[in-house]
């Protein structure tokens, strides 16, 4: 019984999701040396594990084996606690990573427009999804993955906002969270 509790229990961490260019790595990176929590990278993460790049993996081994890295990866911060987790754009997209991730804390949609999405997603060549993608294929990817972002606990708009006001706002509303409970 005891075993079952721990193992189900919150890490207490904060996990944004959102499509690539949201911005996840910036504002986590603002967002942890506010709250005074460590700031983990999952891209960064699986690379540093497979001493690789990502667009390697795509490339070598293909988009399924790097989603089997990243649940792992997910699966892996259960062993930490009180941490700001940066995901990859496409973790939304299975099922069990949902799961994983309410287990580990709560889950912040930091959510952009297309217009600025696709501004910043050009400037970045490493992008296995993106780079010598048509973008309209993009867009419906974008499109596709709404609903699923939309299952997190928080949702921030970070339109023309500063990643500091973006990590001002998540632990303001995170306060709320605490204040309603
Ligand atoms: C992906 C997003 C990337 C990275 C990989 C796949 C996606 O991360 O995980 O290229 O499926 O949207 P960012 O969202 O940090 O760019």
């Amino acid at each position: 019984m005891t075993e079952n509790r721990i193992s189900y229990a919150k890490s207490d961490h904060l996990i944004l999701v959102g499509f690539m260019g949201a911005g996840k790595t910036t504002v986590g990176r603002v967002l942890a040396a506010l709250t005074g929590r460590e700031f983990v990278d999952l891209d960064h993460w699986i690379e540093e594990r497979a001493k690789t790049s990502i667009k390697n993996i795509f490339a070598v081994k293909g988009e399924e084996y790097f989603r089997t890295l990243e649940s792992e990866a997910l699966e892996a911060m259960t062993q930490r606690t009180h941490c700001v987790v940066a995901t990859g754009g496409g973790i939304v997209g299975r099922a069990r990573n949902w799961d994983v991730m309410r287990r580990l804390g709560t889950v912040v949609y930091l959510e952009n427009d297309w217009e600025t999405i696709v501004s910043r997603i050009g400037d970045c060549p490493d992008r296995p999804l993106v780079t010598g993608k048509d973008l309209e294929n993009v867009r419906a990817l974008f499109a596709q993955r709404q609903p699923l972002y939309e299952q997190a606990d928080l949702r921030v708009a970070v339109k023309n906002q500063e990643p500091s006001e973006v990590a001002l706002t998540i632990v303001e509303m995170l306060s709320g969270e605490t204040h309603r409970a």
